[in-house]
């Protein structure tokens, strides 16, 4: 049975040095080719936009917990890159995908599963849910195979699950303050209207959505403790000698948190921002996805899903949680490697 740890030595995450080279190249070379910076992969996401619209107009403003149906949507442009066209939201070999790859995100946080890294061959002999993964991987593996053999390792699910788990906690930010849902109505209404759905020529017109969008990412601060990198070189860091290939975690939060360049950091403030004529605010501090050559591969990818969604869906809806506003609860249930985000219910509530 192939091994974990060869799996992971093999993904875009985790791999090294020539690995991961030319599994980067790939990548980008398979996301560029298949549209992403052309205007073919925004037409899709538009499409996708209007599909998940579509569905959440079909829950008759019924609270419920959006997850399910942005994961679906993500996946479905990941689909849709790498195997060429979408699946229908009922497709089940799709919803068995999707189930597989959520089991195995849950799975990769366990003790087990993380001592298996370093002591693969005592873990393989007890039970545990690092087996299940295995196994689980291997099913993943068979899917995709079964599709495209071709793009077998093309497959990295990282990414694009850092995409949804941001997406998800975003929908509950806006949710939390409506004056800021509000204003974002407002600018939509002003520059898109209700007869089109939002392009990524529409952003520099929408500053402030712009800017709650960078906030949001900015607050959830989704991977404090970044993923793993390796120094390539004997490296003097102030007083410190860090030998070569020595595993390091870059913290992104003190960045993201940074009191100088976002003053009251633990507010959530479009304002960090916007400057004060109201243009939208660049900031070199504003690195969620990540820096450095490991800076996430679908970031152009996550950016443009993340604006065309959140327009689409808030030119379309209001979001009213189930209870009251001043109770719900943004903090995030922390886990070994990812914050993420308190499941919740929203009715969506046509305009
Ligand atoms: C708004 O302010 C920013 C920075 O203060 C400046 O660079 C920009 O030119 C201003 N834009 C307008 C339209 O006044």
């Amino acid at each position: 049975m192939e091994s974990l740890l060869f799996f992971l030595m093999t993904g875009i995450v985790t791999s090294n040095g020539e690995t991961w080279r030319q599994l980067r190249r790939f990548a980008l070379t398979t996301l560029r080719d298949f549209g992403m910076g052309k205007k073919g992969i925004e037409e899709r996401i538009q499409e996708e936009a209007r599909f998940l619209v579509e569905r959440i107009r079909n829950t008759h403003e019924k609270p419920f917990n959006p997850g399910k149906f942005l994961i679906h949507a993500v996946s479905n442009i990941i689909c849709s890159i790498v195997f060429g066209d979408r699946f229908d939201y009922e497709d089940t070999k799709f919803l068995d995908l999707i189930e597989m790859l959520e089991e195995n995100n849950k799975y990769q946080s366990k003790i087990q599963t993380q001592l298996y890294n370093f002591f693969p061959t005592i873990l393989d002999s007890l039970p545990g849910p690092h087996k299940k993964l295995i196994k689980n991987i291997e099913k993943v593996d068979d899917f995709i195979s079964e599709i495209v053999r071709a793009h077998q390792e093309s497959f990295d699910p990282s990414c694009p699950r850092d995409f949804i788990d941001a997406f998800i906690n975003k929908m509950q930010q806006v949710m939390k303050y409506p004056e800021i849902e509000e204003k974002i109505h407002k600018e939509i209404d002003r520059v898109v209207g209700r007869d089109r759905s939002p392009c990524m020529a529409d952003r520099s017109q929408l500053p402030y959505t712009d800017a709650v969008i960078h906030e949001i990412q900015r607050f959830i601060d989704f991977l404090p403790l970044n993923v793993p990198h390796a120094v390539t070189k004997d490296t003097k860091l102030r007083d410190y000698f860090i030998p070569k290939d020595t595993m390091i975690f870059p913290l992104l939060s003190p960045i993201l948190q940074d009191s100088k360049e976002f003053p009251d950091p633990e507010k959530f403030d479009p304002g960090h921002f916007l400057n004060a004529n109201g243009t939208f605010r660049k900031s070199d501090y504003f690195m969620p996805f990540s820096a450095g050559k490991r800076i996430c591969a679908g970031e152009g990818l996550a950016r443009m899903e993340i604006f065309l969604f959140l327009t689409s869906i808030l030119q379309n809806f209001t979001l009213r949680p189930v209870v009251d506003r001043k109770d719900v609860d943004i903090s995030p249930i922390v886990t070994s490697l990812a914050n993420m985000p308190r499941p919740y219910e929203i009715s969506f509530i046509p305009r």
